[in-house]
Order: C-alpha cells, then sequence, then structure tokens
C-alpha cells in the first residue's frame, strides 16, 4: 500500500537581511513535524524557500550598492547556511527568482485577467513597504500601518485587480465547514471577522519599480509580491506545468506553517487565488505566535534581534532546537532571553535527561560490567514506568497532530523523570550491596528501554542527540530497535554493551 503523504511549507522568508530566531523558530518547527512524519511512515515533501522580489528587497539591495539580483543572492546563500547549521530536513528550497516560479505565476497572472478576475483600474491608496501591504484610509492607525505600526507611504498608480471580493461568501463558506482549516481557533475567528467587515479587491500590480515578475501582456506591471509568494507552494510542485508529478502528489498541502502576522495573507488572499483557479485548497494553515524580547517583537529595523548563529556556536544545535520548540506555547506568543535559555539546558537537558543517562551508564559499568541483563519479574513499581513508557508515544503523536510541540516534550519529559524518580524508588545501589542481582538486573534493563522509548521520540526535534546516545547504550548498529515502529517494550535485547560517554549537555556555568 502507498504510504500516505505529507506536505508542509515554512513561510519563504524575505532576504531583506540575516534571519533571526523568530525565523528559525518556524523553520525548525516545521522540521520537527517533517521528520515526526516521516518517522510514522507518511511521505513526507518539505518545502522552504526565500521570497525575492518587491519594493523592500530593491530598497535594501539599493541601500547596499548592489543589484537586487546579486543582493538577494548572498543573502540566500547565508539562509542556506543557517539551514545547514539548524539540521533543518528541507526537500526542496524554492526561489521566488527562478524560471521554473516565474514561468508559473505569469501564466497564473494571465489565466486569472482572461477569465475575469483580475482587470485593470486605478490604485489610490496607502501602503506599506516593510509588510508590502496595501491598506485603505480606513484601516490606518493613527495614519500608520495597523500590522507593524510603521509610516504607509501614498500609492496613486494604474495597476490590476484581483476580484476577492467576489469570493468572500465562498471562502466564508470554506471556513465553516472546515473548523481545522485555520489554526488556532482564535486566528480563525480573527480572519472571519475581518472577512465580515468586508473584503475590498486586491491590487495585484505595481508599476513604480521593476524588481519583480513582469505581467506578461502588460510588461509597464510587476506582479504583486504577494501574488507571486504564495504562489510558490504550487510552483516548487511543478503546478500548471508538463512536469507536475509532485503537484499530484503532495497537493492540497497538509500544512502551511506561518506566524500570526501573516496568517491573513494565508487564510484569505490564498485560498481565494486557488479557488479562482479551481485549485483544492491547503488542509490546514497553523499560526504561531510570536517569540519576543522583553523589548517587543524582534525586529531587523528595531535592531533587537537575537542571531541563532551566535546562540548555536555558544550552546550547540540540538539545545537552540529544544528551547525554541519547548518555549513558544502553541498559538501563544513567548519570551526570548539567554538566561531562560540557560534554565532550559541546565535544568531540562543536563538534569533531567543527561543525567539520567550518565546515571544508568554508570551504574551498568559499575554493576553490571557495561551489560544489560534480561530483566526478571517485574513488580508494581516497575509496571508503572512500563505503562507510561507504552502510553507515551501515542500521547506524543496526538499532540503532535494538534501541532502542540511544547505538549509533546512535556510528554516526553514526564517519562524522563518517572526513569529518574524510578532510580530512586529502586536505589540500585542498595539492590548492589545486598547482592539481588536479578532486581538490580531488571531496574537497569527497564531504565535501558525507557531511555531508548523517550530518545527515539526525541529524534524529530533534536536530530543530533540519537547517534550519541546509541552509542552510549550500544544501540548504533541497531537501526531495527531505533525506529517508531520500534516501541514496543521489551525489544532491547538483553547483552547489549553500554559504553559511557561524555555528558550529553553539560552544565553552563553562570559565569558564562
Ligand atoms: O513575511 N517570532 O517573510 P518574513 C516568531 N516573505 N516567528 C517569527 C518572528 C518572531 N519574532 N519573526 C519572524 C514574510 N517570524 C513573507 C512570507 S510566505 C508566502 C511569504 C517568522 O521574512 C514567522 O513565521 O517577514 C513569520 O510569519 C515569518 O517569519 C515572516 O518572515
Ligand atoms: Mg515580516
Amino acid at each position: 500500500m502507498a504510504r500516505p503523504t505529507f506536505y508542509i511549507t515554512t513561510p519563504i522568508y524575505y532576504p531583506s537581511d540575516r534571519l533571526h530566531i523568530g525565523h528559525a523558530y518556524t523553520t525548525v518547527a516545521a522540521d520537527a513535524m517533517a521528520r515526526f512524519k516521516r518517522m510514522t511512515g507518511h511521505d513526507v515533501w518539505f518545502l522552504t524557500g526565500s521570497d525575492e522580489h518587491g519594493q523592500k528587497i530593491e530598497r535594501a539591495a539599493r541601500a547596499r550598492g548592489l543589484a537586487p539580483k546579486a543582493y538577494v543572492d548572498e543573502i540566500v546563500a547565508g539562509f542556506k547556511d543557517l539551514w545547514a547549521r539548524l539540521d533543518i530536513s528541507y526537500d526542496d528550497f524554492i526561489r521566488t527568482t527562478e524560471p521554473r516560479h516565474t514561468r508559473v505565476v505569469a501564466a497564473i497572472f494571465t489565466r486569472l485577467y482572461e477569465q475575469g478576475d483580475i482587470y485593470k483600474a486605478t490604485y489610490e491608496g496607502w501602503y506599506c513597504t516593510p509588510c508590502e501591504t496595501f491598506w485603505a484610509e480606513a484601516r490606518l492607525v493613527d495614519g500608520n500601518c495597523p500590522d507593524c505600526g510603521r509610516p504607509v507611504e501614498l500609492v496613486r498608480e494604474e495597476s490590476y485587480f484581483f476580484r476577492l471580493a467576489k469570493y468572500a461568501d465562498r471562502l466564508l463558506e470554506h471556513i465553516a465547514r472546515h473548523p481545522e482549516f485555520i489554526q488556532p481557533e482564535t486566528r480563525r475567528n480573527e480572519v472571519v471577522s475581518f472577512v465580515k467587515m468586508g473584503l475590498e479587491d486586491l491590487c495585484v500590480s505595481r508599476t513604480t519599480f521593476n524588481w519583480g515578475i513582469q505581467v506578461p501582456f502588460d510588461p509597464r506591471h510587476v506582479v504583486y509580491v504577494w501574488i507571486d509568494a504564495l504562489t510558490n507552494y504550487i510552483s516548487a510542485l511543478g503546478y500548471g506545468t508538463p512536469d507536475d508529478e509532485l503537484f499530484r502528489k503532495f497537493w492540497p498541502a497538509d500544512v502551511h506553517l506561518v506566524g500570526k502576522d501573516i496568517i491573513r495573507f494565508h487564510c484569505i488572499i490564498w485560498p481565494i487565488l486557488l479557488m479562482a483557479l479551481g485549485i483544492e485548497l491547503p488542509r490546514r494553515v497553523v499560526g504561531h505566535g510570536w517569540l519576543l524580547l522583553e523589548s517587543g517583537k524582534m525586529s531587523k529595523s528595531k535592531g533587537n534581534v537575537v542571531d541563532p548563529m551566535v546562540l548555536m556556536d555558544r550552546y550547540g544545535v540540538d539545545a537552540i532546537r529544544y528551547y525554541l520548540l519547548r518555549e513558544l506555547p502553541p498559538g501563544g506568543d513567548g519570551y526570548y532571553s539567554e538566561d531562560n535559555l540557560v534554565a532550559r539546558i541546565n535544568t531540562d537537558l543536563a538534569n533531567d535527561l543527561g543525567n539520567l543517562l550518565s546515571r544508568l551508564t554508570a551504574m551498568a559499568a559499575k554493576y553490571q560490567d557495561g551489560a544489560i541483563e534480561p530483566p526478571a519479574a517485574y513488580e508494581d513499581l516497575d509496571q508503572d514506568l512500563v505503562d507510561l513508557a507504552v502510553g507515551t508515544p501515542g500521547e506524543m503523536a496526538r499532540l503532535m497532530d494538534a501541532f502542540d510541540l511544547p505538549g509533546a516534550l512535556a510528554a516526553v519529559w514526564r517519562l524522563v523523570n518517572r526513569a529518574n524518580k524510578y532510580i530512586e524508588e529502586t536505589a540500585p545501589w542498595a539492590l548492589a550491596r545486598e547482592g539481588r542481582r536479578d532486581r538490580l538486573a531488571t531496574v537497569l534493563y527497564n531504565l535501558a528501554e525507557a531511555y531508548r522509548f523517550a530518545t527515539v521520540m526525541l529524534m524529530p526535534f533534536m536530530p543530533g542527540l540519537a547517534p550519541r546516545v546509541w552509542a552510549q547504550l550500544g544501540l548504533a548498529d541497531r537501526p531495527d530497535l531505533t525506529a517508531w515502529d520500534a516501541l514496543q517494550w521489551g525489544r532491547l535485547p538483553a547483552g547489549v554493551r553500554i559504553k559511557r560517554g561524555a555528558p550529553l549537555f553539560p552544565r553552563i556555568e553562570a559565569a558564562k
């Protein structure tokens, strides 16, 4: 039987500057989900990329004295370095300057014009360049962009318009029929009330700058950057070309993961564009909250960004991934601070997770010459640990499907901490002293088995962790025992040789 497919996307980020940990958050979260789905038997396609056109990029390039293409080439190379360093397992990276993308956008624009969903008129209104958004006067707040609060510019030019208003009722109906389409619910309510306030047709071309995809039948115009950008999700699959196997296989997307700042583009403009083209809508758009600093939202123009490369040099890739995924509550905002980060590393990673392995390997070395021996009869205490271990994968899968990544991590940590408590309860040192070898063997077996469970479940979150654990647990060449399907209690064979290694996560001292 064919494996179920799973198509997940991140936003394509603007190469207007280097990326910060807010962008890293979205991509790491999508990566954890992609890895989880691959592990659990799905045929996954994971897309990311860069949104390279528009006035904002043109200005950023000019400010550095570079041609836009030369400028974005340099910045996008930096995106790819960052994703490589963060262990991002994307299947494709789309750049909106690639011909495979520009061709599709041009064809779609022409088709919508020919079918009457795009028409020519004059736009007169406001434009927020940092957000690349048109605003009617009535929506401005104190004369500024209602989204980012920055000044807007007056725009008056001949433009093409897309008939958004025509599709508003169909969109509302779709949202009502598919409650899972926009998540979480607060985001859905936001979108619904925005649409109910009345949609205006959308200006979809500009004539006052050149850095964009030309309108094929009217080359003085370039396509509005959001129409260009959203199309990446299908152009990358070869939509509308002879080479469209990926589109036929993976569309509709299972998840567009985005920040709440761009939920409206993904839940209003994008579905309406797809409706007009007669294409199925994505199954889910998940809008996560923001990673904030005490001083507000991280933003390039505020100059308060935190560079993920610097943090990884200091604390390691897995620790940064863990922190990001653990810290942002589903749908809500979270605060970044280096103190929080260090506290998480010391408590969760060094203490709970790292010490458990150190204690287990030290006891196996000291009491059983480094071997895991077969368990004897179980007591209630053992069964309690086993029940929790056996129930956790299902619990984790349920939380992952709800996109509750911190919840999924917390579920694994309940097992880790239960195992730590099990050591106190069973007191292996006393068993050794009393010569109760069978009981001791049972306890160490159960600890190793629980650790195997926890490690497999952490693979999507911290891809660098498992190989280091398997080396210590003697499972380095046992892929059959380190896969999701191997999460059956008792699969760990007696006789594996434990090799003590360096601590997984050394404690960070306050002085640093
Ligand atoms: O909007 N906290 O690109 P962009 C959490 N090109 N997430 C954050 C964040 C923060 N502080 N800051 C940024 C664009 N993000 C368009 C997208 S898609 C067809 C086009 C993340 O470079 C979050 O996912 O401004 C947000 O939606 C995205 O970066 C915006 O990236
Ligand atoms: Mg932005």
